[in-house]
């Protein structure tokens, strides 16, 4: 599913639905404008309300097909930020449980002058589909689509690991856990790989690893702990058992047994070694609670990133912001 529907003949950012083919100076863009967001926010303090009104006038519609907290709730603020009117569709109440297509919701929807949809949903490519489908203008946000995408997931996965570990060209990487269901997983690769991360790993048991993942630049380990040896960032994956069609794994308990991250496996690891995880975490599952919280632990500020990438990516998109 790469395709140049996400930039324009202009080389500008018109949806985003992927992080594959997204070329490097455009993710760039949006790193260093989500940068001047959060310095601002923090140069104001935690009570500033400052908004950067570029989405002035514009609607944004979150339509969640699927459940969210982080997501959601982020994009909310991003564009509330932003100054534009934003409606959050809640679809299990919406005309869909009553059987119209995709393509009429988003017609219906259109029709009330909405300029950018932020869409969450099952299928793999329904983005794309409503970014195939949408009237001139309209933009589409991928928050996430089956185990295909999430690409403003990976965006802030890259810029909370800026924000400590600035050279990409010198950094090892570690993927862990369910890959095989994880949009994450996919679109982070993409975005490490177009920022030139020396080394990136994918470590999951067999069942877990997608067929033909190397072919993204990944080197796959079946065991933990040469899988972790030497890295810099570790990437933990929720175990999405509400993915899992068939018995993928024999249980939970083993899983955290051969993969989980405890105490005592970070402590073999680098000093400064970051703990991403892009919740929600299953704990005692992937991650013991204290290595969540703990202080390798930068899970909190990615949510807390979430919000300044959102806002870059939105105001370049709708805004015009040149970044
Ligand atoms: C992820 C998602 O929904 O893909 N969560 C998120 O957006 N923060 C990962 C997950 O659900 O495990």
């Amino acid at each position: 599913m790469s395709d140049n529907l996400q930039i324009g003949r202009d080389g500008r950012l018109r949806h985003l639905l992927t992080m594959e083919g997204l070329p490097r100076t455009l993710l760039l863009q949006i790193l260093d404008q989500a940068e001047r967001y959060a310095a601002d926010r923090r140069a104001e303090g935690a009570h500033g309300d400052k908004k950067h009104p570029v989405l002035h006038g514009k609607t944004v519609v979150n339509l969640f097909f699927e459940a969210s907290t982080r997501t959601r709730t982020t994009f909310e603020l991003a564009a509330k930020r932003l100054a534009a009117d934003v409606v959050n569709l809640q679809v299990s109440a919406s005309s869909t449980s009553k059987g119209e297509t995709l393509l009429d919701t988003l017609k219906t929807l259109e029709a009330m002058q909405v300029d950018m949809f932020v869409i969450r949903h099952e299928a793999s490519g329904a983005a794309h589909f409503f970014a195939q489908h949408a009237a001139p203008g309209v933009a589409i946000l991928n928050a996430g689509d089956g185990r295909h995408a999430h690409p403003t997931q990976a965006l802030l996965d890259m810029f909370t690991i800026r924000r400590h570990k600035p050279d990409f060209s010198k950094l090892s990487v570690a993927i862990v856990g369910d890959a095989l269901h994880s949009r994450v997983a996919r679109s982070d690769i993409h975005a490490l790989r177009t920022l030139g991360a020396r080394d990136v790993r994918l470590v999951a048991p067999r069942p877990l690893v997608p067929t033909g993942i190397e072919h993204l630049g990944v080197k796959v380990f079946n065991e933990l702990e040469a899988g972790l040896d030497g890295v810099d960032v570790v990437i933990l994956l929720r175990l999405q058992t509400e993915r899992m069609l068939g018995a993928f794994l024999p249980s939970t308990g083993e899983f955290h047994r051969d993969f989980g991250l405890t105490r005592e496996r970070l402590a073999k690891l680098k000093p400064d070694v970051l703990v991403m995880h892009p919740g929600p975490i299953n704990r005692g599952v992937e991650i013991e609670g204290d290595v969540a919280y703990g202080e390798r632990s930068v899970i909190l500020e990615q949510v807390a990133h979430g919000v300044a990438v959102r806002m870059a990516v939105m105001a370049m998109i709708l805004g015009g912001e040149a970044a």
